[in-house]
């Protein structure tokens, strides 16, 4: 699974990604990617090294030798993977569902958000043979006994709109002095036969008319702690750093970058 790439960096030049790197020009580079892959296993590490040297045309260079990981985010959703891409270290390759080519709408039975992002990111190693990260998120709301939960997108019905997902949850909010609530994310990962969860909330209160445009699903009801504005009113900084999904992709990008024994 593991493949060994370089990145070449040469000033004035652009960056250069090799996925074959033994077979670069400069002998330099083919020298130091020789000796990298012929090292011990345990002496590898997926976020290998960066070397300076001077190229064949005396042109200062630096490249980067490391074990590429390819992963794939269960997602066909370009906005989650822009967030999550701009955070990776540079030895993981990321692939959305479309990029593997699975067009199908995995199924999502689970009774909870933990089981939901394992049946996805399940579904994609034992159907498409790749590691995998997916993720669920929820909207727990205390005076509802947790809901809508597990069930925040079709909270309304199978049309998964927001628009009536927010009408229903504000009709069963009427008459609750309790309004109390908060987005959980889970994220389930299955890499190397090993599964990890890792989990972002952040809590709020449903206040009692949407305000503002930004964002998507529940954002213009929920209002987070310590702020006066809800999230569709907050800019999109402001929430990835308080939020619930950043604080668990934070938390697995962390556990990627601390892998670095190497598996081939
Ligand atoms: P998903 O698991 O990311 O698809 O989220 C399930 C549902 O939860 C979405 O359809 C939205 O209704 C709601 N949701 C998830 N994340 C957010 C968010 O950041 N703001 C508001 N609603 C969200």
């Amino acid at each position: 699974m593991a493949k060994t790439v370089i990145i070449m960096a040469i000033p004035n030049r652009k960056l250069i990604k090799y996925s074959r790197p033994k077979k670069s020009k400069e002998p330099k580079v083919r020298n130091l990617v020789t000796k990298y892959i012929n090292s011990p296993k345990d002496k590898k590490t997926r976020t290998g090294g960066t070397f300076s040297f001077t190229t064949n045309n005396f042109q200062k260079a630096k490249i980067s030798i490391f074990e590429l990981m390819r992963i794939v985010f269960a997602t066909h959703n370009p906005n989650k993977i822009r967030e999550v891409l701009h955070l990776l270290p540079k030895h993981i390759d990321l692939l959305s569902l479309t990029d593997i080519g699975c067009v199908e709408e995995i199924p999502e039975t689970g009774q909870t958000l933990e089981e939901n992002a394992l049946l996805k990111a399940q579904y994609v190693v034992r159907n498409y043979g790749h590691p995998c990260f997916a993720d669920d998120t929820g909207l727990i709301v205390d005076a509802l006994d947790g809901a809508p939960g597990v069930y925040s997108a079709r909270y309304a019905g199978t049309n998964k709109n927001a628009d009536a997902n927010m009408a229903k949850l504000l009709s069963e909010m009427k008459k609750k002095p309790n309004r109390s609530a908060r987005f959980k994310t889970v994220i389930a990962l299955f890499l190397e036969g090993e599964q990890q969860l890792f989990t972002g909330k952040v809590e709020g209160e449903i206040i009692h008319e949407k305000k503002g445009e930004q964002g998507f699903g529940y954002d213009p009801v929920f209002k987070p702690v310590n702020f006066d504005k809800t999230f569709a009113e907050l800019p999109l900084s402001v929430k990835n750093k308080i939020g619930h999904r950043g604080k668990a992709i934070r938390k697995l990008v962390d556990y990627l970058k601390n892998i670095d024994n190497t598996t081939e």
